[in-house]
């Protein structure tokens, strides 16, 4: 059983905010997601913060590695008015505010892990470790007595990088993870019982209903990117995935289903 939100704000808040940022996470919950994926790099000083693109350009003005950086001076960065000038006060966040608010408003997170080419074993441990120091008490339940309700309020690690999965399973095994592909590889069950992944997470342009089914009856939960339009949700639904992100959150409800 997928114990976690069945529908997720890609990126905190989708299309509607700018990605990776508090007021991404906000205006999400404005729209009654409580439920959101957001995407972790490190820093120069490897301090996790919140970031899709290794360069800048896109997000945040400027050109070069994200990764030359210090978390100080990316927390002092404008991430919000390529957006539009509404948001031109906000900074790039770090992981420790994006979990410090999430906890806050009780809001679940997917943390992908996504580390910079060469950062993978050091992203996935550092990630896996935060997360544990910050959910003392619910890792400490869930391994004391692990059911739905205790794996729901743990965050859910997921990343592409088979590296930064083994690592964040050897610094904090107790939070879940899930394999990211971007289609279902041969090879999708041994890569989920090497990190003992508890879900798969897939593009669901590319994914199959007799996939979708192999995956459900093997037992992994099945989980899709980025779903946009209520008629592919249906479709997704109906074929057993458990879960999807979505960009609009304008359009598809937080509680659909
Ligand atoms: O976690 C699923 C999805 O976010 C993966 O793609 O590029 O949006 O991080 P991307
Ligand atoms: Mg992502």
């Amino acid at each position: 059983m997928w114990p976690y939100p069945k529908i997720v704000a890609h990126r905190g808040g989708g299309t509607m905010a700018p990605e990776n940022t508090l007021a991404g996470i906000r205006c999400g919950l404005s729209y009654g997601f409580r439920a959101v994926e957001f995407d972790v790099m490190l820093s120069s000083d490897g301090v996790p913060i919140l970031m899709h693109d290794p360069v800048f350009g896109r997000t945040v003005r400027g050109m070069g590695k994200v990764e030359a950086f210090t978390a100080a001076q990316l927390s002092a960065m404008d991430a919000g008015s390529w957006f539009g000038s509404a948001f031109s006060g906000v900074r790039v966040c770090t992981f420790a505010q994006a979990i410090a608010f999430c906890r806050q408003h009780g809001v679940w997170m997917n943390v992908e892990i996504k580390p910079v080419e060469g950062y993978e074993v050091e992203t996935g441990h550092v990630v896996a470790q935060m997360t544990q120091a910050c959910f003392v008490a619910e890792v400490a339940a869930h391994i004391a007595a692990p059911s739905a309700l205790t794996a729901a309020n743990l965050p859910l690690l997921s990343s592409f990088s088979m590296e930064a999965l083994r690592a964040a399973q050897v610094a904090a095994g107790a939070i879940p993870r899930a394999c990211l592909m971007s289609t279902i590889a041969d090879n999708w069950l041994q890569r989920c019982q090497e990190v003992e992944a508890v879900s798969v997470h897939t593009n669901h342009k590319f994914l199959s209903p007799v996939q979708a089914t192999t995956i459900k009856e093997s037992g992994y939960g099945l989980f899709c990117y980025t779903v946009n339009s209520l008629k592919r949700a249906g479709e997704i639904l109906a074929w057993g995935v458990d879960g999807f992100c979505t960009d609009r959150i304008d359009l598809i409800a937080a509680d659909l289903v």
